[in-house]
């Protein structure tokens, strides 16, 4: 590989790509072992520390039911190109190249048998086969463009390339060192950014839901609807509101002052409760509840519900509105728990300015958008890791 032409104090590269996240790693590698000359900087003390975090420590890395329909976006159809271009099968063959054993949990979701570690080493060797040069603790200077170069400047000194790659992620988790980099620079070269928000995160409650905040830790099956998602895994009560794979699915469709609705009986038949009636008169509410629900679950909505006495003293039309209540219990959130505790952003730098097949700006040539920085955000279950390879596989055959 061609070392990089040091000229007047700049280093040149044929590329330079900020970020050594997920995205950031899979192009710098494929770029690399395109033939290209690849800087690679990131302001970590370490590479992919996302990863490292990820699936609770064994990185949940694809999902094998990947389709653009689990994305997000306000340009729905942008991902369409690179996910069919990289499939999670693709990223899959690569992780066994690499003999890192892996499992299918629930639901198409990839995870490592052993560590994320295991997928972050294996995006660094791939790094290091393209000859990239991967630089961490690094603090971005300015970022400038002129005559055909994007210029930056390091500690270390000012470095040129005629293509650069925005892989800097969203501002979810700060305290990973999570930033909103990506849409200041994309801001300054002229791109658009769709209002960033966090996505994948637990929802808060107002004071007048406080009878659920004493369920806090009761987790149940259940189908959770929001705006267009609609989502059938477990919801988790806790001390501030709702949590669990469910409600982190629909945050992402949820915007202030819309409610949630939630199926607490999935599994139930409709018209359960009459034929119940028919069947156990004696019973009351409760006890029916605490067969499809756990026993705090079922103590709190009944109360709710505010059916006296046996199933048999109550009206059918009785029985079916509190069927019907269960099967779409409305909260209000007052809040989602923010950028500190989102999986990821939505929203971000906004794709009807870029090219959906090579991820390049439209409007600048040469410069790059790629993974979580950009306006797609996938469904819990590895879609965010399958788009992150995929941009960056997308961008990586262009530079
Ligand atoms: P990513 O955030 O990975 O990388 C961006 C990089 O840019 C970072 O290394 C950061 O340090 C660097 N950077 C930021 N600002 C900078 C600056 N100013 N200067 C220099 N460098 C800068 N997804 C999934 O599919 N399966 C899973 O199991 C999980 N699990 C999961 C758990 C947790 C706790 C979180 C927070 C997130 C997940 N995700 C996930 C989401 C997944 O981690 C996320 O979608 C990808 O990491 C996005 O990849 P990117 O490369 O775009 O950003």
């Amino acid at each position: 590989m061609a070392e990089p032409i040091a000229q007047s104090g700049e280093t040149d590269f044929d590329a330079i790509i900020l970020g050594a996240g997920a995205a950031g790693l899979m192009c710098a590698a494929l770029a690399g072992q395109r033939g290209k000359r690849v800087l690679l900087v990131d302001h970590a003390p370490e590479p992919g520390r996302k990863i490292l975090i990820s699936g609770g420590g064994r990185c949940n890395f694809t999902n094998i039911h990947t389709a653009p329909d689990r994305y997000l976006s306000e340009n729905p159809h942008f991902a369409r190109s690179a996910l069919s271009r990289y499939t999670a099968q693709d990223f899959l063959a690569l992780v066994e190249r690499h003999g890192i054993a892996w499992h299918e949990k629930t639901l198409g979701q990839l995870f490592c048998d052993g560590s994320a570690r295991q997928i972050v080493a294996m995006l660094v060797d791939e790094c290091a086969r393209g000859a990239v040069d991967l630089r961490c603790d690094a603090s971005i200077g300015e970022v400038s463009h002129a005559d055909g170069l994007f210029r930056i400047a390091l500690r270390e000194g000012s470095f040129r390339a005629p293509a650069l790659v925005i892989a800097t992620g969203g501002p979810s988790i700060p305290k990973m060192g999570a930033t909103g980099f990506a849409y200041d620079l994309a801001r300054q070269f002229g791109l658009k950014v769709v209002q960033p928000r966090p996505a994948l995160v637990p929802l808060k409650l107002p004071p007048g839901e406080a009878l659920f905040r004493e369920l806090s830790g009761v987790s149940t099956p259940v189908i959770a609807r929001c705006g267009e998602g609609r989502f059938s895994e477990a919801a988790l009560f806790t001390h501030r509101g709702l949590s669990g794979p469910a409600i982190l699915q629909v945050s992402s469709y949820w915007h202030r002052g819309e409610d949630v609705g939630i199926d607490f009986v999935p599994d139930r038949e409709s018209g359960w409760l009459l034929a119940a009636k028919r069947a156990r008169p004696r019973a009351a509410l409760r006890r029916v509840l605490e067969d499809a629900l756990p026993g705090r679950l079922a103590e709190a909505l009944s109360q709710r519900l505010a059916v006296e006495g046996d199933l048999g003293s109550q009206s059918d039309k009785a029985l079916a509105a509190a069927e019907q209540r269960l099967r779409d219990w409305r909260f209000t959130p007052d809040g989602s728990e923010g950028f500190a505790k989102a999986e990821v952003t939505a929203g971000g730098i906004d794709t009807r300015g870029l090219s959906s097949k090579t991820m390049e700006a439209v409007k600048v040539p040469g410069l790059y958008a790629i993974g979580e920085a950009v306006d797609v955000t996938g469904w819990l279950g590895g879609y965010n890791f399958q788009w992150a390879w995929a941009s960056g596989f997308a961008a990586a055959q262009a530079l």
